[in-house]
């Protein structure tokens, strides 16, 4: 088969799935994660001619695009702030949201050259840590999660990208043996009330890891507790904590954080002009 004729082949079978451009979209992205193929290459040559195992592996993946496999689990990779990282199940598909909070926290500390230890909570992928490391030479960080699935994919993230980072698998909801002080506590913890599941998108529900994501909605704020109380031992005066926040519960963690009296907060709008970053400075006191 050629390169057009296993595309046709996208289009009529997934045409009451996706709308043309988006079969197209997905099919470009395909060539390029499997064969490293140019996506232009289907305008250039749409005669290459297919050997039996590339146009296989093709037809393969239609079955997981009519079950709304997100394409980043189909292809196991995923791009965030420039960089490439591998995904699975195990761990969520990193957000533009949390680029934004990436971006916040480079433009924040851009003045600021010395040694700086950073802490990722609930580093999932490790987008977070392994991209501030890349960008910022002088932050060294620490990464923590509970899953050892989450923890070995961001292993690989790291020396994929060729950075090093301590990664510990730790509970946060647990006091945590941890005797350094840091400069920055970053998390994007799970933040989705289990309550909301009917509003959250069935890929979503289907794909990915549930512990991400849900938090018990009794507690919807249990995880953003436990690093500010973990940042009262761990965190020095005048540091700062960088959540990634549910818009929701903005009202009701401004509650929280004033209750504690010895931070001073700055909220930060995301693309979508939702109340979606904060930022925590610890008082001098
Ligand atoms: C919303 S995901 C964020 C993943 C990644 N940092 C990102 O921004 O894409 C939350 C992460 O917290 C981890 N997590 C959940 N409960 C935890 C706990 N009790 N202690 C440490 N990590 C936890 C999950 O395994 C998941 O990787």
């Amino acid at each position: 088969m050629t390169l057009i004729d296993v595309r046709n082949y996208y289009r009529k079978s997934l045409k009451n799935y996706y709308s043309k451009n988006e079969i197209d979209f997905y099919f470009k992205i395909l060539i390029n994660s499997f064969f490293n193929w140019d996506s232009t290459l289907i305008a250039l040559n749409p005669k290459k001619q297919l050997t039996i195992l590339e146009s296989s592996k093709l037809i393969k993946t239609i079955n997981n695009l009519k079950k709304f496999k997100p394409i980043q689990y189909i292809t196991g990779e995923s791009f965030f702030m420039g960089l490439k990282f591998k995904v699975n199940k195990n761990v969520l598909i990193p957000r533009q949201e949390t680029e934004e909070l990436v971006e916040w926290i480079i433009n924040d500390n851009r003045d600021f050259q010395n040694k700086t230890n950073v802490i990722d909570i609930g580093t999932g992928s490790g987008c977070i840590a392994i991209s501030l490391s890349k960008k910022k030479r002088n932050f060294n960080l620490t990464a923590i999660d509970n899953s050892d699935k989450s923890l070995l994919v961001a292993k690989e993230n790291a020396s994929l990208n060729k950075v090093k980072i301590n990664f510990i698998n730790n509970d946060i909801l647990k006091p945590l043996n941890d005797k350094t002080i840091y400069d920055i506590v970053i998390s994007n913890p799970p933040y989705v009330a289990d309550s909301e599941i009917k509003n959250i998108d069935d890929k979503v529900l289907k794909f990915e890891p549930y512990n991400a994501i849900f938090v018990d909605k009794k507690n919807p704020l249990i995880f953003y507790k436990a690093i500010i109380d973990f940042s009262l031992s761990n965190l020095k005066k005048e540091g700062k904590i960088y959540f990634e926040i549910n818009p929701i519960f903005y009202n009701s963690l401004l509650t929280l954080v004033e209750s504690y009296n010895k931070f001073n907060l700055v909220v930060k709008k995301d693309i979508s002009n939702k109340n979606r970053m904060i930022r925590l400075m610890r008082k001098n006191e």
